[in-house]
């Protein structure tokens, strides 16, 4: 293990690294030395609030300094691209936030940018860090459940019970929703195709219903897939939740997963809200119920063990677990979708293409549903 810290530099001090910082503080592996954001505003006030007073308008400034030794990318998934291949040429590790990107053909350039670079590259996925998804990785690994037969994710998107989202946030998000990638499936729902990938292995192929809610609102929506290597399926039912009171210190996003195998179930009620006080874990199995009510539930400690994870792998001489390749894979999985609900037939991960996306993608004339309902 190399012996100092990791010196890191964050890009994009937006939204979402209010969950990043707190993972610094006491970190093992790795400390925040710097700031970078267009906004001259926001940088003030995350250097005043994280005690970081290096700040710069100018991200390549950063890719010049020798001291640092690993960017962070948080800034909107649209523009991970240029900063993450021009990082990872300047010889930094980079860590992205998800979704990697929105085309394959960026993906593939992020990749090849990752392989002629001496430097890691991961895209940061914190659900899979959540404890109680790390305790049903485990369970499912040791077999508890038996062979796997279904998967089903549910979202409830709401609009209140969390803090406020910033407008600057959400804006962006709407104009790319509006070129198709939307909130639910393709954002948010990135987590819980992650997920699914993580638990049970490659997709074969999937089939979806995706509606559009107050036009951007890609819900509600049902998506099916079969595994490529198992005979097991998934589900993943999201509806928008507008006057449901969702409790979260973060988004109003009410998350749970079912999970059957031939001996027994896990059962997953909480991760970004809980509005249920369920255990966080309940294993059914052999007639008994084993409620896993020690862990962590806090969503914060999904984003404190992702972020540590990275630059500990690093230090180690590790590969950490959520590489470009996984990212692409999970892209792929999304389009996938998507293009599933348009074309109302299977679609299978490998089909999907840019000139697919941009053909089918785009919402026009305020119309987007795949069902033909207008709202
Ligand atoms: N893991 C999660 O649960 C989660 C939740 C929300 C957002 N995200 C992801 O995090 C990323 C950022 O989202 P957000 O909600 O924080 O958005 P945001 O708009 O709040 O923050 C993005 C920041 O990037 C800055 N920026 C843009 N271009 C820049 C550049 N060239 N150089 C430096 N700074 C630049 C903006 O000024 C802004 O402050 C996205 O990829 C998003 O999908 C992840």
């Amino acid at each position: 293990m190399s012996a100092s810290k990791l010196r890191v530099g964050m890009i994009g001090v937006g939204d979402i690294t209010m969950l990043h910082a707190p993972a610094y503080v006491g970190c093992a592996d790795a400390e925040l030395v710097a700031l970078c954001d267009k906004s001259e505003t926001l940088l003030a006030r995350r250097s005043a609030e994280w005690g970081v007073p290096r700040t710069t308008l100018d991200f390549r400034e950063l890719l010049r300094d020798p001291s640092i030794d690993l960017v962070e990318v948080n800034t909107p998934h649209h523009l991970h691209r240029p900063i993450v291949v021009e990082a990872l040429a300047a010889g930094k590790h980079v860590s992205c936030q998800k979704p990697m990107t929105v085309t394959i053909a960026d993906a593939e350039a992020m990749l090849v940018a990752a392989r002629a670079s001496q430097a890691r590259f991961r895209v940061l996925e914190n659900f899979v860090f959540y404890p109680a998804y790390v305790r049903t990785k485990e369970l499912l690994d040791a077999g508890e459940i038996g062979e796997v037969l279904t998967i089903r994710f549910k979202l409830g998107t709401g609009l209140f019970g969390s803090r406020p989202v910033p407008l600057a946030a959400e804006l962006w998000h709407l104009l790319e929703s509006d070129k198709g990638m939307g909130q639910a499936v393709f954002d948010d729902g990135y987590h819980k195709l992650s997920l699914a990938i993580h638990f049970l292995g490659a997709i074969g192929g999937v089939k979806a219903y995706i509606d559009r809610t107050f036009h951007y609102a890609d819900e509600p929506a049902q998506l099916v897939w079969r595994y490529r290597d198992r005979p097991a399926v998934g589900v993943f039912d999201i509806a928008f939740t507008p006057n449901l009171h969702t409790r979260s210190d973060y988004f109003p996003a009410d998350e749970r997963v079912e999970i059957t195998g031939t001996r027994g179930q896990i059962l997953l009620s909480c991760c970004t809200a809980r509005i249920v006080d369920d255990p966080p874990l309940v294993l059914v199995r052999d007639g008994r119920r084993i409620a896993f009510d020690d862990l962590d539930t806090d969503w914060q400690a999904s984003f404190t063990a992702g972020i540590r994870a990275f630059p500990r792998a690093i230090r180690e001489g590790r590969e950490c677990s959520l590489t470009g390749e996984r990212a692409l894979e999970v892209l792929r999985f999304a389009f996938a979708a998507i293009l599933a609900a348009k074309r109302g037939r299977e679609v299978t991960p490998e089909e999907v293409t840019d000139a697919a996306v941009a053909a089918e993608l785009v919402v026009t004339d305020g119309v987007a549903s795949t069902a033909g309902a207008r709202r």
